[in-house]
């Protein structure tokens, strides 16, 4: 009598776990079948009241139908979850075969852009690029360029001292030196890097910029010298014919001095804002160097001469890219720099 019970109920179990559609439906025929309060615990409790050789037997048979329901169960539970992991799969594949995005390329500063140009320009004329420190002797930055105690420069209302007598160096020149002592006679150097100035900061001036100094010393160096390799500096950075002109500038270490102007780029002349309206545009403070810092430099100047020449590369880059402010330069600003 309960056997038969038994097989009945292991064949509707059977049949509802096959009938189960969904995992929810499985759970409800498990709970109802082999639940705690399900069909076979219940079978199991009215077992006690069987004498005990059909006991035994019944037992057996319980926990066959048991062991039975419950790998149908298993097996069906994991064709469930093989069903919701494929379509898991399916949906939020990766196709690993496919190349990364990669990482944004970064872009060179133009400052750096055009350090390099100029670099190779004088570099292919036989000149090393050599480098001094930001921080300079006073005697580097001033004595030895003849640049005397009374000079406004040596201001602390203009300059940057550091404690201990330094200076942050207000410009390129005293590198000039420092190859002068490395290197002696002849020498043709450049020196690019940056300067300090205790400066306001406005639109068209920093406390810190850069220069490029350049320094060439042979026997009889000329005017001429000097301008042809002006000329071609400028020519190599606008990449077209420039046109020049000589203005006489005062600066200690330079006899004679000039300030050489490049005629403006934007209105090729006439004026414009670009040039002040004077059609030139200021870049280029240069001149034959100064017998003093010849010596200063362990340099004989009856033997030999030079010129020397202080590019304002801050300048140049803001005229050959046309920056208007030159606070975009150290901004950090992606926009800005994504440009170069
Ligand atoms: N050192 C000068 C300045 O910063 C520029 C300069 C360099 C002038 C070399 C003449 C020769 O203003």
């Amino acid at each position: 009598m309960i056997e038969s019970t038994l097989s009945e109920l292991e064949s509707r179990a059977a049949a509802s776990i096959d009938a189960a559609a969904t995992p929810d439906s499985l759970e409800t025929a498990r709970v109802e079948f082999l639940g705690r309060k399900g069909a076979l615990a219940s079978i199991g409790k009215d077992m006690g009241k069987l004498p005990p050789e059909q006991r035994a037997v019944v037992g057996k048979m319980l926990n066959a139908v048991k062991q039975s329901l419950e790998s149908q169960f298993d097996s069906k539970k994991a064709a469930f979850d093989k069903a919701a992991l494929d379509s898991r799969l399916a949906a939020e594949w990766l196709d690993v075969t496919r190349p990364a995005p990669g990482v944004r390329p970064g872009s060179l500063h133009p400052l750096t852009l055009i350090q390099r140009e100029l670099e190779d320009y004088f570099t292919s004329l036989g000149f090393a690029v050599v480098d001094g420190p930001e921080v300079e002797t006073e005697w580097h930055n001033f004595d030895a360029l003849n640049i005397p105690a009374t000079h406004p420069a040596r201001d602390a209302q203009d300059t940057f001292w550091v404690e201990g007598g330094h200076v942050l160096r207000t410009h390129t020149s005293p590198v000039q030196v420092r190859a002068m002592e490395k290197f002696g006679a002849p020498l043709r150097i450049i020196a690019p890097g940056r300067v300090f100035r205790n400066e306001e900061v406005d639109a068209s001036h920093e406390h810190t910029f850069y220069q490029l100094e350049g320094m060439m010393i042979d026997r009889d160096v000329s005017i001429a010298h000097m301008l042809y390799f002006m000329k071609g500096l400028l020519e190599a950075i606008f990449s077209r014919e420039v046109t020049v002109r000589l203005r006489p500038g005062f600066f200690p270490f330079v006899e004679p001095g000039f300030e050489l102007d490049i005629q403006c780029l934007i209105c090729g002349g006439p004026g414009c804002p670009v040039c002040k309206q004077s059609g030139w545009v200021e870049l280029l403070p240069c001149g034959l160097v100064h017998p003093n810092v010849l010596r200063a430099g362990g340099i004989d100047p009856d033997q030999w001469n030079g010129f020397a020449f202080g590019l304002g590369l801050t300048r140049l880059v803001m005229m050959r890219y046309a920056i208007d402010d030159i606070r975009h330069l150290a901004s950090g600003d992606l926009r800005f720099l994504r440009q170069f």
